[in-house]
């Protein structure tokens, strides 16, 4: 008896132990428009992101939206002036793992009539902020096909995975964060021309041959790709003959001007052994870029032979670069710091 009570209290402190480590966030908050997929949809429910997003006040309140677990077959472009957080149903806010919701399109490039347009979320807004949804684009290899398109400042995109193949995630304009997310592509899938981003703690993954940044970055006003802390991994379905042609970075740039550093990386995916890459063969536009890296590890580094014009900071020089430099020194007024690394 006295045993068997003892276990059962045990028990009781374990489950909340571990309830106390993995935070759910299951039902909407107060005040939040609520998201359900599914016929017939639930009473005071919207069926689609879209129905909820329309029945918001265009004005400066600010505004969130819970979505319930599933697939939303939907393309979603944020426009609202107003601040607008959107949470994602999870049995665990602090990681990407157990997100069930996901947003879904599959167009290309050729399909839309631009990258911007082909995204399944467009972000034009600032202040804005997403946690634990899944963004995809299924259009899959041979095209420019766009999973987010972030075009806002102070958003911040917290425990949210982005997938597609071919220039999945566009940081084109705006000051923006990527924290503890899943980031999947293969051919230059972190990409943009004037965008200010700092990723932290995300799960990178190469799914075929390609870089994994292609910074377009045009004058020195506009901003720089900051990774800190970040895992690149082979991502589990990757396309065969990936390994050795996965490289950090080619200069997309028609004025070579790119700015990317990447500090503190675990890298597992067998990258090409010169790390970085020239835009192409008679168009390397390599004059002025700055490709920089500090402590990347990893066995996905075989004798790199880094070609001359990438970076290899020391420490001191390595510590400039950091989420005041990427995004500005105010970050703490808007980037959920729970999440920050
Ligand atoms: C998406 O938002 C942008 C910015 O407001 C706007 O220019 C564009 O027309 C919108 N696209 C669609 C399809 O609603
Ligand atoms: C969301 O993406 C992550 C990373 O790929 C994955 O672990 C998770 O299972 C996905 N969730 C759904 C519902 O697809
Ligand atoms: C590294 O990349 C270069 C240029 O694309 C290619 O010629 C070479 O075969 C690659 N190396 C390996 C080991 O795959
Ligand atoms: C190098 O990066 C790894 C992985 O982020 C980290 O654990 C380690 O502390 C870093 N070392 C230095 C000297 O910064
Ligand atoms: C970023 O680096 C600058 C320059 O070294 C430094 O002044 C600042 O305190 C750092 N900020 C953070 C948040 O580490």
């Amino acid at each position: 008896m006295y045993p068997k009570c003892l276990r059962a209290i045990a028990a009781l402190a374990l489950a909340s132990l571990h309830s106390a480590v993995a935070k759910q966030r299951i039902a909407p908050p107060p005040g939040a428009l609520a998201v359900r997929a599914g016929t017939p949809p639930a009473s005071g429910m919207f069926e689609t992101i879209n129905g909820a997003l329309a029945a918001l006040p265009n004005d400066d309140s600010s505004r969130t939206i819970f979505i319930f677990p599933g697939v939303y077959n939907e393309l979603v472009n944020i426009t609202r002036p107003g601040p607008l957080t959107i949470y994602g149903y999870t049995t665990d806010t602090a990681s990407f793992a157990q997100n069930e919701v996901v947003i879904q399109a599959g167009l290309s490039l050729a399909d839309a009539g631009s990258d911007d347009a082909s995204g399944t979320l467009r972000v034009h807004k600032d202040s804005f902020s997403m946690y634990n949804v899944n963004v995809t684009n299924t259009f899959g290899p041979g095209m420019q096909a766009i999973a987010i398109s972030q075009y806002g400042s102070k958003v911040g995109l917290y425990a949210c995975a982005f997938l597609g193949y071919q220039d999945t995630l566009y940081a084109n304009e705006g000051t923006q964060v990527y924290l503890k997310g899943y980031i999947e592509g293969a051919v230059d899938f972190i990409f943009g021309r004037h965008g200010f981003a700092y990723f932290g703690g995300n799960t990178i993954a190469s799914k075929g041959p390609g870089c994994v940044t292609a910074s377009g970055r045009e004058t020195d006003a506009d901003g720089s790709y900051v990774f800190n802390q970040n895992t690149i991994i082979l991502a589990p379905d990757a396309v065969p003959n990936t390994a050795g042609y996965i490289f950090l970075g080619r200069p997309w740039g028609v004025r070579p001007l790119c700015r990317v550093i990447f500090k503190n990386t675990v890298i597992t995916a067998p990258l090409n052994q010169t790390i970085w890459s020239i835009w192409d063969p008679g168009d390397e536009r390599i004059d002025d870029v700055f490709f920089a890296e500090y402590n990347s590890t990893g066995s996905g580094l075989t004798a790199p032979q880094r070609p001359s014009f990438s970076t290899l900071l020391t420490e001191t020089q390595a510590d400039v670069f950091n989420i005041s430099s990427a995004v500005g020194s105010d970050y703490a007024t808007w980037v959920d710091l729970d999440y920050l690394v």
